[in-house]
């Protein structure tokens, strides 16, 4: 009777292990031994090297697993292969069907599944059972529908093929599905790599494949660490790529695709802001906060980890929070009443502590809860930093741990210029009881998912990706589908020929006549004057080359058309300073007055049709083609004018009480390389689509046919178009694409032009990881006249932001 009492009087609560029976037998039924799972069947032939499992909270091993080596993979993606066109051919409903017996297979295992994942990755049962687990079915549950829809929603589209897919540790299953859900629902085949500590539900999601009967091939499972990860990257029967892991490793993906074709997702690191306004419900604000960062031990890729919070309220916060840290329980993950469980490995444990010393070292005040931490087994408590300086280590590095830190702002303006003071942009959330305030900053913060008043809530109907150095690609929703598919026209990948620069007539063998008058007589039939050498445009102002160098243009038959200037890298540089500066009024100008702008281009450009016409047959040769070229470039000025307002995002039902809205923001500052065919058409085919939705462009016209470009100088001048929108450099493309490649302040950029330069474009954007589209020599194909314009040319031009709003009861 009085141990009740006393029960009642502390609240305590008892130990609620959850058994690990399940689990045991299931380790056991395969003697704790695995090997890859490929074709089908179990492979575990030859002597390969092995790696032991341990359980983190016990240090205990528990299984021991093979190494991957290239060999392994390449049976995979040969496997890989050999299945997928008869899931192709299975058609909708058939991949539908496979899907969603999935997605009820993992309800019927949930238990097992949660039991296996907290042993193997040291997560608490609670959300492993609650979340993880709950949310891998949804995940299949909806993308069996997507499978039923593709042909209605995806009409023109097929799948990419066969797709290497590598996860990380601390989310093992959930990461798995939403990687191996959209993949099989467009009808691609794959090969998944999971992290060499939690590969154990990835294995027992191969046996649920096996029972439900999927067809062998479909999905390959190889173990390994980063090598084997690698030998996948590496492998040329792979024509995609899918990670999600550190920003680090993304870079290498980044340059060791360069330049093979293979489409490329990356979801990588964060370091998200938690923005805390002095009107916001700070009893609310503190149990988000928990989730923020203490979910998951802060092992969350878009963990809000740094606080910050209006001045006004951040002592009474800040004693909040320390009072609910006391209360916070960490030990045994499958204990079903512990908030926290065990860091995944010793070697995660040591980077955390690392960069926390270093913290302190400069200067960051440490708080942690009195109750002592579990000695055995990686644990680690949860961990306030204050005092913590912008650019310090705990407010820019990436922890993956639980510790957060705490700053404060004065306005709005300063949290917003704090929140984006990140290489990061992968998520963000705001609280706020005032909505509009909440709706003024969503849109200001650079991250690809933005959560009004809740945080770290995910959805199989939304999507989730990064902005900046946490990547490009979204997983989940309508916008992540876009990944595991390509255009039907995108599928022949032959190189064309590429135009080469017009050359002069060689007068001796020509005419037999080099006089001065000969010459000037061959000018007087091209039209435009000759005695101008055309400048760069930068800012809005014709602007002189830094070099103060030029190069001659010719015409087809060989006569000088005119000059132009030959921009440098510090040319190229002045003009990304010029379209930075010209990006945010840009982008949030209407649309309605984007279209304007646009229609205003093609109207005075119509104005001048037949100089551009004369212009273009002297380039090209071919006068009747040049009026068709013509009449093209008013048309897609048209076409982008008429999608500015109508290039919509979606709202998505997630299923909580919110609405999820999915935005499309232009990517930023963006570089263009026109293609070197269709030097005007080319020119309006890339800048229209890229400036209707938002974006500030730095171009590089056709070295072909580069006064086209200059020619429409007069064109911006009388439409509007305000200063830095638009931004010409012209001259030699090796002295300029490499820096606007590696360019920092660069967010995207397409390059139109041969593949070994393709490669060499894709190599150098993993400096800031920018978004790149390259054309591998296929640039006419791309602007013929029924693809070179309209969804995907937007698609490359946007990315979408989700805004999780609550919305209703
Ligand atoms: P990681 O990025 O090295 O590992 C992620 C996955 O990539 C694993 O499956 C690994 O085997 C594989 N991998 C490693 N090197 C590879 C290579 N060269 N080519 C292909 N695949 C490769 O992450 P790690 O080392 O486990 O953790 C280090 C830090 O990275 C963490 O402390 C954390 O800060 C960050 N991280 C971030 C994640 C995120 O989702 N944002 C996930 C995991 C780690
Ligand atoms: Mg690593």
């Amino acid at each position: 009777m009085s141990r009740v009492a006393e029960v009642f009087e502390s609240l305590e609560y008892g130990p609620a292990p959850e058994s690990t029976d399940l689990a045991e037998a299931w380790l056991d039924r395969y003697q704790r031994s695995f090997g890859h799972f490929i074709g089908g069947i179990w492979s575990d032939e030859g002597e390969g090297d092995r790696f032991d499992v341990a359980n983190p909270a016990t240090a205990q091993v528990i299984a021991s697993l093979r190494q991957g080596s290239a060999g392994d993979v390449a049976k995979a993606v040969d496997a890989a292969r050999e299945a997928q066109s008869g899931w192709w051919a299975l058609g909708p409903h058939g991949r539908a069907r496979y899907l969603y017996a999935i997605a009820r297979h993992i309800q019927k295992r949930a238990r097992l599944l949660a039991v296996l994942e907290s042993m193997d990755n040291g997560k608490p049962i609670r959300e492993s059972r609650d979340l993880d687990v709950p949310l891998v079915a949804r995940h299949f549950y909806h993308h069996a529908g997507w499978a039923q829809l593709m042909e209605d929603a995806f009409p023109g589209h097929e799948p990419v093929g066969v797709v290497g897919q590598i996860i990380p540790w601390n989310f093992p299953l959930l990461m798995l599905a939403w990687k191996i859900a959209p993949a099989l629902a467009m009808g691609n085949t794959l090969v998944l790599k999971p992290a060499e500590f939690t590969s154990l539900t990835a294995l027992l999601f191969a046996e649920i494949c096996g029972d439900v009967g999927l067809p062998a091939g479909v999905v390959n499972i190889v173990t390994g660490d980063g090598d084997t990860g690698a030998a996948l990257v590496g492998h040329p029967g792979v024509d995609k790529i899918a990670f999600t892991g550190s920003t680090d490793v993304g870079r290498i993906i980044r340059e060791a695709t360069a330049g093979s074709g293979k489409r490329l997702s990356l979801e990588l690191g964060g370091k998200s802001p938690f923005i805390v306004f002095g009107d916001s419900d700070l009893d609310s604000v503190v149990e988000g906060v928990v989730d923020a960062i203490w979910f998951n031990q802060g092992e969350v890729c878009c963990a809000g980890s740094r606080i910050l919070v209006q001045e006004g309220v951040a002592e009474t916060l800040e004693l909040k929070l320390r009072a609910r840290m006391e209360t916070l329980r960490l030990g045994d993950p499958l204990d079903k009443s512990v908030d926290m469980g065990v860091i995944v490995s010793p070697a995660q444990l040591e980077r955390i502590e690392g960069l926390v010393a270093q913290g302190r070292t400069e200067g960051a005040e440490v708080w942690q809860p009195s109750w002592s931490t579990p000695r055995e087994g990686s644990f680690y408590p949860p961990t306030l930093c204050t005092n913590v300086a912008p650019s310090g280590t705990l407010a820019q590095v990436e922890i993956f741990g639980p510790v957060v830190v705490l700053m404060t702002f004065r306005t709005p303006s300063e949290a917003v210029a704090m929140a984006n003071d990140t290489r990061y942009g992968l998520a963000a959330s705001i609280w706020t009881e005032n909505i509009n305030l909440a709706l003024d900053v969503a849109p200001k913060v650079k991250a690809g998912t933005i959560w009004v008043n809740c945080t770290n809530v995910f959805d199989a109907a939304s999507g989730f990706g990064g902005y900046r150095e946490s990547g490009y690609g979204r997983e989940g929703g309508e916008e992540g589908l876009w990944e595991y598919i390509r255009p039907v026209w995108q599928a022949d990948a032959s190189e064309e020929v590429e135009p080469e620069p017009n050359r002069p007539r060689s007068r001796s063998r020509a005419s037999g006549d080099a006089s001065p008058a000969a010459a000037a007589a061959e000018i007087s039939t091209a039209v435009p004057p000759i005695d101008r050498t055309a400048k760069l445009y930068i800012g809005g102002k014709q602007a002189r080359p830094d070099g103060a160098h030029s190069l001659p243009v010719y015409g087809a038959d060989g006569a000088l058309l005119g000059e132009v200037g030959r921009g440098n890298r510090k040319d190229v540089r002045d003009a990304v300073e010029a379209a930075r500066s010209a990006q945010s009024s840009w982008a949030t100008r209407t649309a309605h007055n984007r279209a304007q702008i646009l229609y205003y281009l093609a109207e005075n450009l119509l104005v001048r049709a037949d100089e551009f016409t004369r212009r273009l047959g002297a380039v090209s040769g071919r006068p009747d083609d040049a009026v068709a070229e013509m009449d093209a470039s008013v048309a897609r000025l048209f076409t982008y004018a008429a999608w500015a307002d109508k290039w919509e995002g979606r709202v998505h039902h997630t299923p909580f009480r919110n609405v999820t809205f999915a935005m499309k923001e232009p990517i930023g500052v963006m570089g263009v390389v026109c293609p070197a065919a269709h030097p005007l058409l080319g020119f309006v085919s890339c800048v229209a689509p890229l400036i209707a939705v938002g974006n500030t462009v730095v171009a590089i016209p056709s070295e072909v046919g580069p006064l086209l470009a200059t020619d429409l100088y007069q064109v911006f001048e009388t439409s509007d178009l305000p200063p830095g929108v638009i931004n010409v450099v012209t001259g030699a493309r090796p002295e300029m694409v490499p820096t606007l490649a590696a360019h920092d302040d660069v967010d995207g950029l397409w390059f139109f032009g041969p593949r070994e330069a393709s490669a060499e474009v894709e190599r150098a954007s993993a400096g800031n990881m920018k978004r790149t589209w390259v054309s591998y020599g296929q640039a006419r194909r791309w602007l013929d006249s029924t693809q070179g314009q309209g969804e995907e040319f937007l698609r490359q031009a946007t990315q979408v932001k989700n805004i999780w709003v609550p919305y209703g009861e």
